[in-house]
């Protein structure tokens, strides 16, 4: 308990308000700040719902009841559910309405009076079907949030998780995650939901749905989720005496990223998802069959992509489509269903163009420094572990990444 002290005297008596409650980074900050410190205050847990009855449910089905809480669950035993609700608060709200859409005065003041930290975790990044809607919740959500803060009366930080710049006349600290994945030891191995980032591309893979993907073989990708929560909590306590503001100082920015001195690239993926999938194939629920899977072709430009598909996939399509309306629709649904294939996977990679391409290299010396900050303040390492070259990649994308795919999002 002793290595845990700075860490839970800091989170004790404390109240935090996270958006974003029913997102998939914002969960693990909870579970584990309720595990760390069972004595913080409270949690404020803004969840979009129409009504608090609407929002507790979602706080229930979405949050508690997930694989993710079952060692706290198991560590409260049977008081696991009355511990949640006094610590945990479902908010219902949206971060781009007024008030953050916090009708209720009672409860708007109360949050007033009792909030330290705001955790700002919420974004739209589902940017496929709602591009408009998302940029604008993106854009402007932040600074819902960050004025809904700045009525806090006690109001000591502002921890804003992005993928972008924002500023504000709070004391403020950015996170700024490349792509997030499943956890790589807290509170387990493995855990994930959904199908996030590139892991479209491995479960289409695994499928045997994906033959060809573009992508630059040097573009770095990942980093585990609890790695990113562990820079979170670490970068609140050290940011407890923190009075600068963005406009001033870009050393509370804090790009939790492998890029630069681990980095997992693009080919080394392709090289250790391919070896996986050849020793555990996945089953064809159709057929029962085990499913095959080759090398995939990677396209190294997205002018490449763009050629091989049209070549391959986009004009045969089209002769398809003469031939079905000079045959009076008779290749219609064999059309349709090829079209909509095709359509799938030139989105899928429209969708990646961003990441997969990406060149850049995130600068982590901030992220070293915090480090270092954690050591000198007795905080143990390897408790609140956000040091990427720990991570061995190839046993954990084996070992880790991927079981975890099949057990929490194919097999759920
Ligand atoms: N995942 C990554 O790879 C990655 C990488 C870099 C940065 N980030 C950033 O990290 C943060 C968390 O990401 P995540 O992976 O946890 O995302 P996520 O799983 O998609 O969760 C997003 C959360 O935001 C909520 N939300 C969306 N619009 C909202 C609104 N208008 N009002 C209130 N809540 C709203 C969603 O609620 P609903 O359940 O109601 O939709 C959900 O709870 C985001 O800021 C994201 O940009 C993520």
């Amino acid at each position: 308990m002793d290595q845990l002290d700075n860490v839970a005297k800091f989170l004790q008596g404390k109240t935090i308000f996270v958006t974003g409650g029913t997102g998939f980074l914002a969960k693990i900050f909870v579970e584990k700040v309720l595990r760390l410190q069972p004595n913080v205050n409270k949690i404020y847990l803004l969840l979009r719902a129409p009504d608090a009855k609407s929002a507790t449910k979602r706080l229930h089905n979405e949050v508690i009841s997930t694989e993710l809480f079952g060692i706290l669950r198991d560590k409260r035993g049977s008081e696991f559910d009355h511990f949640i609700s006094t610590k945990v608060i479902a908010v219902p709200g949206d971060i781009s309405s007024l008030n953050l859409g916090i009708n209720e005065s009672k409860l708007r003041e109360e949050m007033f009076k009792e909030i330290d930290i705001v955790v700002n975790s919420a974004a739209t990044t589902d940017f496929i079907e709602r591009y408009d809607v998302a940029m604008y919740i993106n854009t402007f959500g932040p600074f819902n949030v960050m004025s809904f803060a700045k009525r806090c009366d006690n109001i000591k930080l502002f921890l804003h998780i992005s993928t972008g710049n924002f500023k504000g006349d709070l004391p403020l600290v950015i996170i700024r995650p490349t792509m997030i994945s499943s956890t790589y030891k807290e509170p387990f191995p493995g855990w994930i939901e959904g199908v996030r980032t590139i892991d479209g591309a491995i479960v289409g893979y695994g499928k045997g749905k994906l033959t060809c993907f573009p992508g630059n073989p040097n573009s770095p990708l990942d980093i585990p989720a609890d790695m990113v929560v562990n820079a979170m909590v670490v970068a609140m306590v050290l940011h407890k005496n923190h009075h600068q503001t963005y406009d001033d100082d870009e050393a509370n920015i804090y790009h939790v990223s492998s890029s630069l001195r681990n980095p997992l690239r693009f080919s080394d993926l392709h090289n250790i998802v391919y070896n996986y999938f050849t020793k555990n194939p996945w089953i064809n629920k159709r057929s029962g069959q085990r499913i095959k899977v080759g090398k995939i072709t990677v396209l190294s430009t997205a002018n490449r992509y763009s050629l091989y598909m049209n070549i391959k996939y986009v004009l045969p399509l089209k002769v398809l489509c003469l031939v079905n309306t000079l045959s009076c629709q008779y290749f219609r649904e064999v059309y349709m269903d090829l079209n909509r294939k095709i359509k799938f996977a030139m989105g899928l990679a429209e969708l990646y163009k961003p990441y997969v391409f990406f060149k850049g290299i995130f600068d982590d010396t901030n992220l070293k420094k915090l480090r270092m900050a954690a050591k000198e303040e007795g905080i143990d390492p390897s408790l609140f572990n956000f040091d990427c070259k720990t991570i061995d990649w190839e046993d954990y994308i084996m070992n880790v990444h991927v079981p975890g795919l099949s057990t929490h999002v194919i097999k759920s």
